[in-house]
């Protein structure tokens, strides 16, 4: 059994989780005299108790907190009996924090599911319960608190149990151990109160079930795996892996196996506390040496040779949405896991899933708290473990690519074939073969800005020029191609999003045939502006910015959009009630209020010929 064990509390806001916690900690004696006193004096001060010492204040750290009396941020804490060591994290229970307390619970074995008695269960219990099922923790203790409140009336508790049974079912909990407590009374906690009204219970105290259980995952005895954190070249000669123990067993001799590359060796040694040990287990630091000088890198695998792990890259994952900007459909992301770094695009929003029911929803974005399975597509073959058999090697976070901001927690369920089965087919004549033969080099020029700023004109009046000089072209227009290709799309964030990425497609398609590409589209979003660029090579993407002010794209409002929208008739009118980001550094930035169309595309003709072709316009 682990001597350690790291539990979350969690439950909805008054349930007094942070009053349990407190009296853990008090009554486990971990309360320093000191501390005890200054306890006492806050209390007096902040505390919800009148003339008792308020527990809640010992766990309720900070002055913020204390001052709108609510729990706001993920508290760890560390307690021990005679018989183990305890971390705790006590996690928020207000709708916003479930980012909180996905973090707090990654890391723990068992939840205690604070309920109130009198409340019974909340939409909150079951998106915790939820929350932490999906985030591997196999074992739940329900403690019914404010039993007092309730009278310690046995039929509430009861009814309590059995509601949340199902729950407890569906979601594939190993244990669940329900126990009638009072936090504030102190009964059923760390110890009993003997009295006739509760003596009903003969179950035991919470602090006992948390002693006792079992909870060990068996990932000591799955096969050895071990993420590269940094290669370690202290002298010349040395050559070290370093990293955490994933899962398994390792020991001098055995033979591993690279991941990604499948170059394999043999241990020459295990180095921990910079000394040598002949092996090394599950969650031991260690920095390996192998036979073999092998090039191995930060966020490669070394593994059990016999054993290798899945690579690939394409996954279906379990997303939790923790920004305030939704996660959609197209969009990219840095992707964060274990030790490697790639860059995911969300392919497929498959579905939402109802925090309460478990029922699946559509969805086309997934909005802060929402938890949702989804297809991701990465820039590389990323090595990996389902999230089931191994959290470590499972888990990763979403970043967005401009703000840096972690939007999102997800659980690889399992890799897609499709990673496997399509390959690309080299062709004979590609896309050097094809400029040369039409005397150009192939270009996307893409303009960006709002609705009536001018790009339609400007491309127009751009093609016909190049066009004269013998040049092979092609515009692709937002409104035109919104009549076929993407004629299924509106203008929510997701579709507009999903509507930059087919057209980026396009363009590139275009640009391998040969051809000078205009994109003229409004892509308000910097994100999918930044991922199109990235599709293709060096010297070959322009970003244009078309600008005008947004009063005079409505004075000019040639199709009478603007005025619907200011009516309110057209929802999500960029410029309107739906953002337009402008470019921060494009590379030709036209302002068609001071500048004739004329001279805006003598423009984009100088930057050609400057970037790309000094005779663009010699036949
Ligand atoms: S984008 O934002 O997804 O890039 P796109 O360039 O394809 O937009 O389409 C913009 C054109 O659609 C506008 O020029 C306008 O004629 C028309 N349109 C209709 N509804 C809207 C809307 N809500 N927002 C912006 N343009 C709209």
């Amino acid at each position: 059994m682990q001597e350690t064990l790291r539990f979350i509390t969690c439950g909805s806001v008054d349930d007094g989780k942070s009053t349990l916690i407190g009296r853990l900690l008090w009554e486990s004696k971990q309360v320093f005299e000191d501390h005890a006193a200054a306890l006492k004096r806050d209390s007096a001060r902040y505390g919800t108790q009148g003339d008792q010492v308020d527990l809640a204040l010992l766990v309720d750290g900070l002055q913020a907190e204390r001052e709108q009396k609510i729990t706001i941020d993920v508290a760890y804490r560390f307690f021990a009996t005679t018989r183990r060591r305890f971390i705790v994290a006590d996690t928020p229970g207000h709708e916003q924090y479930t980012r909180n307390m996905a973090t707090g619970a990654s890391t723990s074995d068992l939840a205690v599911l604070v309920v109130n008695a009198s409340k019974g269960l909340l939409t909150q219990t079951h998106r915790h319960a939820r929350i932490v099922a999906m985030l591997g923790i196999r074992h739940i203790v329900m403690a019914v608190n404010k039993m007092d409140l309730a009278g310690w009336d046995e039929a509430v508790f009861s009814r309590i149990v059995e509601e949340f049974q199902p729950t407890a079912r569906e979601l594939g909990f190993q244990s669940y151990r329900p126990i009638p407590v009072s936090a504030l009374e102190g009964d059923n906690v760390t110890g009993r109160i003997a009295k006739p009204s509760s003596s009903w219970y003969k179950g035991p105290t919470l602090l006992e079930v948390l002693e006792e259980i079992d909870v060990s995952t068996g990932s000591d005895n799955m096969a050895f795996r071990m993420p590269v954190q940094w290669v370690n070249r202290a002298a010349p000669e040395f050559r070290g892996y370093c990293g955490r123990v994933a899962s398994g067993h390792v020991k001098a001799g055995d033979r591993v196996r690279i991941v990604p590359g499948g170059m394999e060796s043999n241990v020459r040694s295990i180095i921990a506390w910079q000394s040598e040990r002949s092996q090394a287990s599950t969650g031991d630091s260690i920095t390996l040496c192998l036979e073999d000088e092998i090039d191995i890198s930060r966020g490669s695998v070394i593994v059990a040779a016999s054993d290798p792990i899945p690579l690939s890259d394409q996954i279906e994952a379990k997303i939790i949405c923790l920004s305030e900007h939704c996660l959609v459909s197209g969009r990219s992301y840095l992707f964060n896991l274990h030790t490697c770094q790639a860059v995911a695009t969300i392919t497929a929003i498959k579905y939402r899933v109802d925090v309460k029911q478990g029922e699946h929803l559509a969805a086309r974005s997934l909005n802060m708290n929402d938890i949702g399975v989804v297809n991701l597509s990465l820039d590389r073959a990323v090595p990996f473990e389902p999230y089931e058999t191994c959290r470590r090697l499972g888990s990763f976070i979403l970043v967005d690519r401009l703000t840096n901001e972690t939007v999102g927690a997800g659980m690889i369920d399992f890799a897609l074939r499709r990673a496997a089965n399509i390959h690309w087919q080299a062709l004979d004549i590609d896309k050097s073969a094809r400029a040369r033969q039409k005397l150009q080099k192939p270009t996307c020029l893409w303009l960006t800005g709002l609705s009536s700023s001018g790009k339609s004109t400007i491309a127009n009046l751009l093609e016909k020029r190049l066009f004269a000089a013998g040049k092979h072209t092609y515009i692709l227009d937002g409104d035109n191609i919104r009549h076929g290709l993407n004629r299924d799309l509106g203008f929510t964030e997701a579709d507009r999003v999903e509507n930059i990425r087919r057209v980026t497609e396009v363009a590139k398609l275009l640009v391998d045939a040969g051809l000078i590409v205009i994109v003229a589209f409004i892509s308000p979003y910097r994100a999918e502006r930044d991922l199109a660029r990235s599709r293709f090579e060096a010297g070959e993407f322009y970003e244009i910015f078309v600008d005008a002010p947004l009063e005079e794209c409505e004075r000019r409002d040639r199709k009478g959009l603007y005025a619907k929208a200011r009516r309110g008739e057209l929802r999500n009118f960029t410029g309107i009630d739906s953002e337009y980001e402008p470019p921060e550094s494009p590379d030709l930035h036209l302002s068609t209020m001071a500048e004739s169309a004329e001279e805006c595309v003598q423009r984009v003709l100088h930057l050609l010929e400057e970037k790309v072709d000094a005779n663009i316009l010699r036949k």
